[in-house]
C-alpha cells in the first residue's frame, strides 16, 4: 500500500504567499509511484482538505484526518511546506508529536529554537560556530542606543527576532540611524537582535539527512544589489545567486563543515537551510541563521542545488518523506 502524505501549506504569516509556491512545486515533484499525497492548507480561515478540483473540506483537528469520497484518511506522514509560523516555530510540530505523526521537519524544540535567531546563534556558538557578537533586546526592557554601542562595533544589522524574510530589518552605519533602526524592528517582534556586520561575501547551503547521513548541497553564494540580502533583493530579482557557488575548496569545505556541524548541533531533521558570511577579514566562516523550512518554489535555491548535485526534486523528496520514518 502506498503511504498516504500529508502537504501541509499556508501559514499564519506573511510567508503563506510563498508557502503556496513551495506547495506547488513539491506537489509536482512527489513520486506518485510510492505516495499517494493530499494538500492541507492552513490558514486564517481555517484547516482545509483541498481536492485536485479545488473543493474544499475541514480537517478534523482531532487525529488530523481529511474525508475523502466518505472514506476516513488517516495520514502516514505530514511534509511540511509552511515558512514562519505555524510550521516552522514548532507549534505544529508538537500537535503532530501528541499525535504520533511523523512529519519532515525539525522537531518541536528545535524549530522553536532555530525560529529565534538569537538562541539559534547561542547554541551554534556553544558548539563552536563563529557567530557575529550581538545583543538580545526586549520591547520591555529599552536600552539606550548608546549603551548598546559601547558593547558593539558599527556597522551593526538590526533584526526581528523571530522574523523572516528580511522584514523590519536594517543595516546602521552610523549612531544617529540606530533609534530608527530598533523602532522599525521592534514594529514587528518585541524582541530583537543587535549583531556587528560581518563584511565579505555571502553563502547559503542546504543540509540533510538521509539514511542517517548528513548531506550538504553545492552552496550558492548571493550576490546583492542592495546593500544586503533585503526583502526587495529576494523576492524582486535585486539580487543574483550563484548555484553551485565558485570558491576556493579550502573556504568551501569550511563552510560545508560548519553547516554540517550545525545541523548536528542543533539536532536538525529534514532539509534546512544555513546562511553564512565568508568573514573577509578572517577567511572563516560567520553563520547568521538556520531556516528549518527553506524554500522550494521554481526559483528557490533548495531546488537549485538539489539540481547541481545531479538529483532529480523527486528522488530528493522522497528520500526526505522516507527520512520523516525514521523517527
Ligand atoms: N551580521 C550580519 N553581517 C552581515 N550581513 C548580515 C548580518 N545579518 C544579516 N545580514 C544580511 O541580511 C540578510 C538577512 O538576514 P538573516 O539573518 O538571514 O534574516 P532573514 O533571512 O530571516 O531575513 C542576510 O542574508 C545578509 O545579507
Ligand atoms: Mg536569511
Amino acid at each position: 500500500m502506498k503511504k498516504k502524505i500529508a502537504l501541509v501549506t499556508g501559514g499564519l504569516s506573511g510567508e503563506a504567499i510563498i508557502s503556496y509556491k513551495s506547495a506547488i512545486t513539491v506537489g509536482n515533484n512527489i513520486d506518485i509511484d510510492k505516495f499517494d499525497w493530499y494538500k492541507i492548507d492552513i490558514n486564517e480561515s481555517g484547516w482545509w482538505f483541498e481536492n485536485v478540483k479545488g473543493e474544499k473540506s475541514k480537517v478534523n483537528r482531532e487525529d488530523f484526518s481529511i474525508e475523502v469520497d466518505g472514506e476516513k484518511i488517516i495520514f502516514d506522514a505530514v511534509l511540511l511546506c509552511i515558512h514562519g509560523t505555524p510550521g516552522e516555530d514548532g507549534k505544529l510540530q508538537g500537535y503532530f508529536d501528541m499525535l504520533g505523526l511523523p512529519y519532515t521537519s525539525c522537531d518541536a524544540a528545535t524549530s522553536a529554537l532555530t525560529f529565534n535567531k538569537r538562541y539559534t546563534v547561542a547554541v551554534a556558538a556553544f558548539g563552536g560556530i563563529n557567530v557575529a557578537k550581538s545583543l538580545h533586546i526586549f520591547k520591555h526592557t529599552p536600552i539606550a542606543p548608546e549603551t548598546m554601542l559601547q558593547q558593539l562595533n558599527l556597522p551593526v544589522f538590526v533584526k526581528p527576532n523571530n522574523g523572516g524574510s528580511s522584514i523590519g530589518m536594517s543595516k546602521v552605519n552610523e549612531a544617529s540611524e540606530l533609534q530608527a533602526a530598533l523602532d522599525k524592528a521592534f514594529k514587528e517582534d518585541n524582541q530583537i537582535l543587535v549583531e556587528e556586520f560581518i563584511k565579505g561575501r555571502e553563502f547559503t547551503i542546504g543540509v540533510f539527512k538521509t539514511k542517517g547521513q548528513i548531506i550538504t548541497l553545492p552552496m550558492t553564494e548571493v550576490i546583492t544589489k542592495k546593500e544586503f540580502f533585503d526583502f526587495e533583493a529576494k523576492y524582486k530579482g535585486l539580487s543574483e545567486e550563484i548555484t553551485p557557488a565558485v570558491l576556493e575548496d579550502v573556504y568551501a569545505n569550511k563552510i560545508c563543515q560548519a553547516a554540517k556541524r550545525a545541523y548536528e548541533v542543533l539536532n536538525c531533521r529534514g532539509v534546512v537551510r544555513i546562511d553564512f558570511i565568508l568573514n573577509e577579514a578572517t577567511g572563516e566562516p560567520y553563520m547568521l541563521e538556520v531556516n528549518t523550512v527553506p524554500g522550494q518554489s521554481a526559483a528557490s535555491i533548495i531546488p537549485q542545488q538539489v539540481k547541481a548535485m545531479g538529483w532529480t526534486l523527486k528522488n530528493f523528496y522522497t528520500a526526505v518523506i522516507e527520512e520523516a520514518f525514521a523517527y
